[in-house]
C-alpha cells in the first residue's frame, strides 16, 4: 500500500481516559490506521492520559499488545508507538500538571486536540485544569465523548463549563455514528440523485425503521451502562443522529451549519413522548440468561453481579413521528438493544403500497418497495423491488433486491468511523459533530421518556439473551399492520 501524503498539519492529541476500552479498542487503532496510511505527520505525539501509575513504556506495551493481536506488523506498530506517551494525572489533583503543561508547551505549534474520552463527571475538571494552564490557547480543541450528561440539566452543566474555556467553534461533541461510511452516503443517496426527493415525504413513504442491534452484553463496561441504560447510550445519540440525516430538509450546502440546522429542526419536530403515552409508545427490555453465538451467556443482572436488581434498559423500541410537513403522520420504528441474535444496524425506508394492483390474486401478492441501508456488518445499499419472475408460466411477481454492498463493489473495507472523525477534529471541521443546541434537543425529548419510566416504576421487560427483545417490541409495530424488517431473500 503507497501512502498518501498527510492532509493534516503535525498535532498533539491527547486522550483523558486513555487507558480506557474506548481509547485502546477504538481511537488508537483508529490513529494507528491513520498512521498507516501516512496521515500522521512527523512530530506529531499522541498522549494518553489517566489515573494509572504507569510509564510511557508501560503503556507503549499495552498499546502494543492490542495493535498486534488486532493484526498490526510489528515494525509497523513500534514505528507508531514511538509517537505515543503516556502521563499519569488526575483531575482532581495538582500532581503532574505543570510537568504536562510544559510537555504541551514544547509544541506551540501544533494542533492539540484534548480528546475527553473519561465519565462526563470528570469534564469539566478536566476542562478547569486545561484552562488553569492555560493549554486552550491557539489552534486547540475539544472532544467531548456522549453521552453528554445524563439529562438535559446535566449537559447543560457540561456545556455550559466546557464552554468557559473552549468557545463552540473549539468544541466537538463526537457521535461516532456520523463518521460511519452509509451515514455519509446517506447525504450523497439523498441529495446527490434526483430520484428520491420527490419521493422522500408522507405521500409516499409508509414508514421509517432504524435498527441497531448487538450480540455482545454490557461485558465489563456494567457500572457506566447500569447508569446509562440503552436510551441514553445509543437512542439519545447514535439512533436520533440518523433519524436526523434521514428526515432532514435538504441543507443549502455541506458547511457544518447548514447541516446541523437542518438536523436541528428535526429534533425539535420530533413527537412528544411523556407520561401520558410512554406505555404506548415504547417498549424498554432488560436481558437474561440465554445464547449468543452458540453460547449461553448470562443475563444482564448477573453481568452486573452483586446480587443486583437493576432497573437499566438494555433493549428499547419506541415509535415517533415527525411534526412538520414533510413527515407528518409517517412513523419511525426506532429499536436497539443488547444481547440480540444479530450484530445488525441498518436504517429500512418503506415506501406505500401501490394504488390499486392489476394483478390477480394468482400473481402472488404485492409487496411495499424498501431501501435499506446497512451500516454495518456488510456495508450497502438494497433497493428492493417487485419484478416478474422469468420465464413462462404465468405473470408471477417476485420481490428482489437491487445490491450493492459496499466490500463487494469497492474491493475496500470501510475504515473506522473515529478514523474519519479524529482527522476531521485535527483538520478543523465540525460538519459530523454535534453542536450544543442538538444535544439539547434531543436531551429534551429523551428526558420525559426517562422520567416517565422512573415515574411507572415499573422494571423493564424480560428477554432472552439470543432474541430480538420482548415480544411487546413485536407487538409496538404490528399493531399498526407492519413488520420488523427481515432481509430474507
Ligand atoms: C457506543 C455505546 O457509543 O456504541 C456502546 O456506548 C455500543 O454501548 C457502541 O456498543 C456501538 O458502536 P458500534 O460502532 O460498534 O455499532
Amino acid at each position: 500500500m503507497t501512502a498518501s501524503p498527510p492532509l493534516v498539519d503535525a498535532f498533539d492529541l491527547v486522550i483523558f481516559g486513555g487507558t480506557g476500552d474506548l481509547a485502546l479498542r477504538k481511537l488508537l487503532p483508529a490513529l494507528f490506521h491513520r498512521f498507516l496510511d501516512g496521515q500522521i505527520p512527523a512530530g506529531s505525539r499522541v498522549i494518553g492520559i489517566a489515573r494509572e501509575g504507569l510509564d510511557d513504556d508501560g503503556y507503549r506495551a499495552n498499546l502494543r499488545k492490542v495493535l498486534l493481536e488486532t493484526g498490526g506488523a510489528k515494525d509497523k506498530v513500534d514505528a507508531f508507538l514511538g509517537q505515543v506517551g503516556y502521563r499519569s494525572l488526575d483531575a482532581r489533583k495538582d500532581e503532574g500538571w505543570d510537568a504536562f503543561a510544559a510537555l504541551i508547551g514544547e509544541q506551540p505549534e501544533h494542533v492539540r486536540v484534548f480528546y475527553l474520552s473519561t465519565s462526563p463527571e470528570l469534564f469539566v475538571d478536566i476542562c478547569n485544569r486545561l484552562g488553569e494552564y492555560g493549554l486552550n490557547r491557539g489552534k486547540s480543541r475539544v472532544v467531548l465523548e456522549k453521552p453528554i450528561g445524563r439529562d438535559l440539566a446535566s449537559a447543560n452543566q457540561i456545556n455550559d463549563a466546557v464552554g468557559r474555556f473552549f468557545d463552540e467553534s473549539q468544541t466537538y461533541r463526537i457521535d461516532h455514528y456520523l463518521g460511519k461510511e452509509t451515514v455519509q452516503n446517506l447525504l450523497a443517496l439523498r441529495f446527490g440523485n434526483a430520484l428520491f426527493e420527490p419521493l422522500w415525504n408522507a405521500g409516499h413513504i409508509d414508514h421509517v425503521q432504524i435498527t441497531v442491534a448487538e450480540t455482545l452484553g454490557v461485558g465489563t463496561r456494567g457500572t457506566y451502562y447500569d447508569r446509562a441504560g440503552a436510551l441514553r447510550d445509543m437512542v439519545q445519540n447514535h439512533i436520533l443522529q440518523l433519524l436526523c440525516m434521514v428526515a432532514m430538509e435538504p441543507p443549502s450546502s455541506l458547511s457544518p451549519d447548514a447541516v446541523r440546522d437542518e438536523k436541528l429542526k428535526v429534533l425539535r419536530s420530533l413527537k412528544p413522548i411523556d407520561e401520558a403515552n410512554a406505555a404506548q409508545y415504547t417498549v424498554r427490555g432488560q436481558y437474561r440468561a440465554g445464547a449468543a453465538e452458540g453460547q449461553s451467556v448470562p443475563g444482564y443482572l448477573e453481568d452486573l453481579g452483586n446480587g443486583s436488581k437493576s432497573h437499566t434498559e438494555t433493549f428499547v423500541a419506541l415509535k415517533t413521528e415527525i411534526e412538520n410537513w414533510r413527515w407528518a403522520g409517517v412513523p419511525f420504528y426506532l429499536r436497539t438493544g443488547k444481547r440480540l441474535p444479530e450484530r445488525v444496524s441498518e436504517i429500512v425506508v418503506v415506501f406505500k403500497s401501490v394504488p390499486h394492483s392489476i394483478f390477480d390474486a394468482s400473481a402472488g401478492p404485492l409487496t411495499q418497495n424498501r431501501l435499506v441501508l446497512r451500516l454495518q456488518p456488510d456495508e450497502g445499499v438494497k433497493l428492493w423491488l417487485t419484478i416478474k419472475h422469468p420465464g413462462p408460466g404465468g405473470l408471477r411477481l417476485r420481490h428482489v433486491p437491487l445490491d450493492m454492498s459496499f466490500a463487494e463493489a469497492f474491493g475496500v473495507s470501510q475504515p473506522d468511523a473515529y478514523e474519519r472523525l479524529l482527522l476531521d477534529v485535527v483538520r478543523g471541521n465540525p460538519t459530523l459533530f454535534m453542536r450544543r443546541d442538538e444535544v439539547e434537543a434531543a436531551w429534551h425529548w429523551a428526558g420525559p421518556i426517562l422520567d416517565a419510566w422512573g415515574s411507572s416504576g415499573e422494571a423493564p421487560r424480560p428477554y432472552t439473551a439470543g432474541t430480538w427483545g420482548p415480544s411487546a417490541a413485536v407487538a409496538l409495530i404490528e399493531r399498526d399492520g407492519r413488520t420488523w424488517n427481515e432481509d430474507s431473500e
